[in-house]
């Protein structure tokens, strides 16, 4: 696992912009993990921006997401169908049969999550996962307590995620109490993972996902067990880590980290 900590959340999304846009040149048919959250806008913003302005090509790809909420459909402001399509699909040229995301409205939610997980073998797994953490620490809506072998599955969400997104609900009370999410263990059968963290408010879950032990409580804990899987986060965000320097200086000397150095001074 590594930390890179960026001075701004403006050069973490750029960071991690450059990293998915060139996994996308080198492989345009990239089978990408996508994550929600206020975290993940500007990082869809600048995307658009490069397809628009640099031709990022995205009529390949194919797309899984994290987790959606169970019981509201795809045309509801608060759910992540509504939100993928409006921040990020319909402003590039990405084939809508070809992003993936759990249907919170299945009569049969076990086999909607078993048939989600067929899919994602179908397309040979999932090349690149993008996450961010909740402050409960969970990734996707692998709240407290999940197991790290977890599959996708229905999940209950914890109080601290509901006061957590609630506000992202036009009526706050209309917001599920229940979910569909990747497991821990479908996450870390990515073969990269790339974790952004921003602002103040996650110094502390970001430090204990990267620096503290290894617990069920914490899912995000988990990719400490990933071989290739790499947290990028601002300064706000990397404020209580303990190993700040040692982060510091791989960015700034390892040489897989050169073209990423170059990309961020242009
Ligand atoms: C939701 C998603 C998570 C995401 C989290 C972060 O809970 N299910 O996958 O990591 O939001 O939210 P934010 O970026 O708004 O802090």
């Amino acid at each position: 696992m590594q930390v890179i900590i960026q001075p701004s959340s403006e050069l973490a999304v750029e960071l991690v912009a450059h990293i998915i846009a060139e996994r996308l040149r080198k492989k345009p048919h990239l089978v990408l993990g996508l994550a929600t959250g206020r975290t993940m806008v500007p990082l869809y913003e600048r995307l658009i921006q490069m397809h628009k302005e640099e031709n990022l090509d995205f009529s390949l790809a194919v797309t899984f997401n994290l987790d959606e909420y169970i019981g509201i459909p795809p045309e509801h402001p608060g759910s992540y169908h509504y939100f993928m399509y409006h921040t990020f699909f319909k402003h590039i040229n990405i084939d809508l049969r070809n992003t993936h995301i759990p249907n919170g409205m299945a009569m049969d939610i076990r086999k909607e999550c078993k048939e989600y997980e067929e899919k994602i073998k179908d397309f040979g797994g999932i090349d690149l996962q993008l996450l961010s953490i909740g402050e409960s620490g969970h990734i996707g809506f692998n709240e407290p307590l999940s197991s790290m072998f977890s599959r996708t599955r229905e999940k209950a969400l914890s109080p601290k995620t509901i006061e957590q997104n609630k506000h992202l609900f036009p009526n706050p009370e209309e917001m599920p109490k229940r979910a569909i999410t990747m497991g821990v263990g479908t996450i870390l059968e990515a073969s990269e993972c790339i974790v952004l963290v921003t602002g103040k408010h996650k110094s502390r879950i970001l430090a204990q996902s990267v620096e503290g032990p290894f617990t069920a409580m914490i899912s995000a804990t988990a990719l400490q067990l990933h071989p290739n899987c790499v947290f990028i986060a601002d300064e706000n965000a990397g404020s209580d880590l303990t190993q700040k320097e040692y982060y510091r200086w791989i960015f700034e000397n390892e040489p897989e980290w050169e073209y990423y150095r170059e990309k961020l001074k242009e």
